[in-house]
């Protein structure tokens, strides 16, 4: 058995300048699908891995996720007065309370690369394997991603563990590809892995998305790791660093992955989640059959 995971780390610094003008003024860490913000789903899946300590890698232009995230009690207050009491009380069962030691924001003020946010985390950390989670990837399943993944994880796979899914040939460029070693259920042994390879030098069609386990090490491994492309400090680099001493595996979660730094994978995640909401399938059916107008929606002339 493994030493347990037992921090999350959330890296939410980055400038988002896929989503502008969106996120020019509302970080994009914060944009909802449907009306729950990114950050929101991602601090659910590591509550439901049992995760006890939480560490924001955040920006100090971007406070407004610290404002989400932490209890707002003159909010609460107002919403009781106003008859509102259950939407209070659904607000303070989701939000950490000011003095909690296992919530922490520590800033990374230049956007110098996923690594270089990881590593700014470290002296947050509690002892052992960190998790590390990308709000913009929205994973959607019965279980969590990330609690399928400890399990895995904490049974012995590798000391690198990550979430990984199948892409098109044609579509490795656009993520870190797995070098599979062997396949075990849906544990994928690997002795490296590569950033964006052309389909022709992907060593397979296994894409690293947003989930990550890291055994402890990495933090050294990052901070003596010179920037690569970019100019950035690249977590994969690290990763793969740590392949050939502590071993790296892929996870294929059971879930969908959405993602949602895009505008299609946002529209997307938003679609798949409304089809489970009966409050929402009148404007899915007004969309599919054309023949009526869209709830909520008024044209001033036909
Ligand atoms: P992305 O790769 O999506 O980068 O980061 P980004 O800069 O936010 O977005 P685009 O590509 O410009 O549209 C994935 C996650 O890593 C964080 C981001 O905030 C996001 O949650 N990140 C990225 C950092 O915390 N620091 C960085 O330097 C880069």
């Amino acid at each position: 058995m493994r030493h347990p995971v037992r921090t999350a780390i959330f890296p939410v610094a980055g400038m988002g300048t896929r989503f502008l003008p969106a996120t020019k003024a509302t970080p994009k860490e914060l944009l909802p699908v449907i009306d729950t913000p990114l950050i929101q789903y991602a601090i659910d899946e590591a509550r439901e891995a049992g995760i006890e300590r939480m560490v924001f890698v955040s920006h100090p232009s971007k406070s407004a996720i610290e404002r989400h995230v932490m209890d707002d009690a003159a909010l609460r207050a107002t919403l009781k007065q106003r008859g509102k009491a259950a939407i209070a009380d659904a607000l303070q069962e989701r939000a950490f309370h000011p003095g909690d030691g296992n919530v922490i924001f520590t800033m990374q003020n230049e956007p110098l690369g996923l690594g270089h946010a990881v590593l700014c985390a470290r002296d947050h950390a509690l002892p052992g394997p960190v998790a590390v989670l990308l709000p913009d990837d929205l994973i959607v399943g019965e279980k969590g991603c990330l609690a399928e993944m400890i399990a895995a994880y904490e049974a012995g796979t590798a000391g690198h563990l990550v979430a990984t899914m199948r892409v098109q040939e044609e579509e490795t460029s656009k993520y870190g590809i797995l070098s599979v070693t062997a396949e075990r259920g849906p544990v994928l042994a690997a002795d490296g892995m590569v950033e964006k390879p052309a389909p022709e030098d992907a060593p397979s069609r296994d894409a690293v998305v947003g989930r990550y386990l890291l055994d402890g090490s990495i933090f050294d491994d990052l901070a003596s790791q010179p920037p690569g492309a970019g100019g950035e400090i690249q977590l994969t680099d690290a990763i793969a660093r740590g392949a050939r001493r502590i071993g790296l595996a892929g996870f294929r979660f059971s879930g969908t992955r959405f993602d949602c730094g895009s505008k299609a994978g946002m529209l997307s995640a938003t679609l798949h989640l409304a089809q489970g909401d009966p409050a929402l399938n009148a404007v899915l059916a007004a969309w599919r059959d054309r023949t009526r107008p869209f709830p909520e929606a008024a044209w001033a002339a036909e």
